[in-house]
């Protein structure tokens, strides 16, 4: 008997370049096969531990980290870190060693993307970034499977991410690059995303046929498949609050801007949103807005990876995901 390739190469997922472009579409159609029968899914992760280290503040991560695993059987310990940060009581080192010998995956969200990469290194079990001050990986796949659920090809998208070039933005540009498609971030010449993940994203563009392009001219909108905003102050940067204020006023999301965007353009946001700040409440609470889409998809994405983490026997690379069987 035959059996088909492990779905992931990598062990860790703390960037999106941790994975192939076949790797996000066999998690794609995963994602897809756990959203539409979870109880053929019910105990793949029977006995199995997760561990969530969260720094800041959240909801949705929580949530649909928490409860996801539940639903495949497992058991969460969640480890409040917002008084405490992450290596304070002891080295961060010690702390993923400790922790590799009682869990089977640990969930970070943290100040800084290096204690991300050092508790990686230490640690023998998987560790899934749930958002960094540079990436939020697991939001960047929920909102492109979003994107795929809509019908859009891929290699046809065109998104503009509107606003802060922040953590979001970084993994939305890496996950476009590998994929292919189009993106166009338009912000302040202040709020550009990092130089270096531009640069990096860029020699995966070459491969996939990507383009990706910053201006700060908000034209650039117009054909737009979706327009995409976050916070203009991210958790951790609340000193910047004035200035980055000042600067991104003039890149609110309101109904004038999807109308140069066209009637096509969807409305995204990562959540939590600020209405009247960096998006006016007639565009996200309208039909063209597909934010709670975005949010529900973080469960099924997160429960993909986890499943193809641990369970590589049931979560294997299959042979024409497009037309993946329900069943495990
Ligand atoms: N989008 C997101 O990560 O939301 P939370 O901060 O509530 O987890
Ligand atoms: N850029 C935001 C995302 C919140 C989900 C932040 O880091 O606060």
């Amino acid at each position: 008997m035959t059996t088909n390739p492990p779905l992931l190469m990598t062990r860790d997922l703390l960037q999106i370049t941790d994975l192939s472009a076949t790797e996000i579409a066999e998690l794609f159609a995963l994602s897809t096969r756990l959203k539409a029968n979870y109880p053929a899914y019910a105990s793949t992760l029977a006995q199995r531990s997760l561990a969530m280290l969260f720094e800041k503040p959240s909801l949705r991560t929580r949530v649909s980290f928490e409860l996801g695993f539940q639903k495949l059987g497992g058991g969460v310990t969640f480890l409040d870190h917002q008084s405490s940060p992450i290596g304070t009581r002891e080295p961060v080192e010690d702390y993923a060693r400790n922790l590799s010998r009682w869990v089977d995956v640990v969930a970070i969200r943290c100040q800084s993307h290096e204690l991300l990469t050092r508790f990686a290194a230490a640690s023998s079990v998987p560790v899934i970034n749930a958002l960094s001050d540079l990436h939020h990986p697991c939001q960047a796949l929920a909102d492109l499977f979003t994107l795929v659920e809509t019908g859009i090809p891929i290699d046809q998208l065109h998104l503009a991410w509107i606003g802060d070039g922040n953590n979001v933005c970084h993994s939305l540009i890496e996950t476009i690059a590998t994929l292919g498609g189009r993106m166009t971030v338009i912000t302040p010449t202040a709020c550009r995303p990092s130089a270096e993940i531009l640069r990096t994203a860029d020699a995966r563009a070459c491969r996939s046929g990507a383009r990706i392009v910053c201006t700060d001219d908000l034209a650039a909108v117009a054909g737009a498949d979706a327009l995409y905003t976050d916070v203009w102050v991210s958790m951790g940067e609340e000193s910047l609050a004035t200035e980055k204020t000042a600067m991104l006023t003039p890149f609110r999301v309101d109904s004038a801007l999807m109308k140069r965007a066209g009637s096509q353009a969807r409305f995204m946001h990562c959540l939590p949103a600020h209405r009247g700040d960096e998006v006016s409440a007639d565009v996200i609470d309208s039909p063209a807005s597909i934010v709670f889409d975005q949010a529900e998809n973080r469960m099924h994405v997160q429960n993909a990876l986890m499943l193809a983490l641990l369970r590589p026997d049931i979560a294997r690379r299959s042979h024409a995901p497009a037309h993946a069987t329900t069943n495990p």
